[in-house]
């Protein structure tokens, strides 16, 4: 770790405390009436993605008056900030609707062009997890470690589709198809974030989707990284948040999946 660890982790506690904060109000207001707004021709966004946004920047506001926020129901803040917290408020927002327990509070740091901090709260589950760059990758306090599966015939995987029903969402269905003969199975949980933690813990082994935004992926990233994964673009090139292509593995089936993606990219 660098001479900042314990500027990171404060800053880690901060996060932490913000998404639990916000998983306790989005629990509370499950499955109750709340208004439902269209973003697109099925996205939507609720009064508690709103709600969630507004508890969580006020308490990163209140210990770093002027850092740079970018969350997903307000856009950006202080953009010329090297110093940014990248949010996503509410990610799983149709399960939610739905009551389908799949959703997440997320929220990473970047300095100067880097993610150094990141939290993924389910609050159903009540699982938290979380990393600093260079310090690992934990769950609720224990270390966590990708799979050990090195064959993608014996692996699970999971992905997720665009909303909007465009390039992505059609090219995405032909690589689904095309894995879905070449694994044990390929989960659509519904929210990225989640998807990408499942990566990190073991529990699934491999992940891609395309054309999120950088609140999706930014923790994500971090933590499958520091839990020994592996992130490319789906040509196997640099991972990017700011990117449209994601591919998260344990390292072991990557170059795998990436034979079977790249065919329709
Ligand atoms: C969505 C979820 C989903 C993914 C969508 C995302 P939201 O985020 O992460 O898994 O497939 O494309 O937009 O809208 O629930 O925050
Ligand atoms: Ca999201
Ligand atoms: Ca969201």
């Amino acid at each position: 770790m660098n001479d900042f660890s314990n500027d990171l982790k404060y800053i880690l506690q901060v996060a932490i405390d913000s998404s639990k904060a916000a998983g306790d109000f989005v629990l509370k207001n499950m499955q109750k009436a709340t208004k439902i707004d269209f973003k697109g021709r099925v996205n939507m966004v609720t009064g508690v993605d709103k709600g969630s946004q507004e508890i969580i920047v006020s308490k990163i506001l209140k210990e770093f008056p002027g850092a740079g926020i970018l969350a997903e129901e307000s856009g950006e803040s202080n953009v010329e900030s090297d110093f940014k917290w990248i949010i996503d408020p509410l990610d799983g927002t149709t399960n939610f609707v739905h009551g389908f327990p799949c959703f997440a509070v997320s929220i990473a740091v970047e300095i100067n062009g880097r993610i150094k901090v990141a939290v993924v709260h389910d609050p159903y589950h009540q699982e938290t997890f979380y990393a600093i760059e260079g310090g690992g990758a934990y769950l609720n306090g224990s270390k966590i470690r990708v799979s050990q599966v090195n064959r993608l015939i014996n692996s699970l995987l999971a992905t997720g589709f665009p909303y909007e029903l465009n390039e992505y969402f059609y090219k995405n269905m032909e690589i689904f198809k095309a894995l879905y003969q070449k694994c044990q199975g390929i989960r659509r949980a519904g929210a990225a974030t989640i998807d990408m933690c499942y990566v990190a813990c073991g529990r699934f082994d491999g992940y891609w989707e395309f054309y999120l935004n950088p609140w999706d992926v930014a923790a994500g990233y971090l933590i499958v990284k520091e839990a020994g994964g592996k992130l490319s673009n789906a040509s196997g090139r640099e991972f990017s948040i700011y990117g449209h292509e994601y591919v998260a593995t344990n390292g072991l089936i990557h170059d795998e999946i990436l034979s079977v993606i790249k065919n329709f990219v």
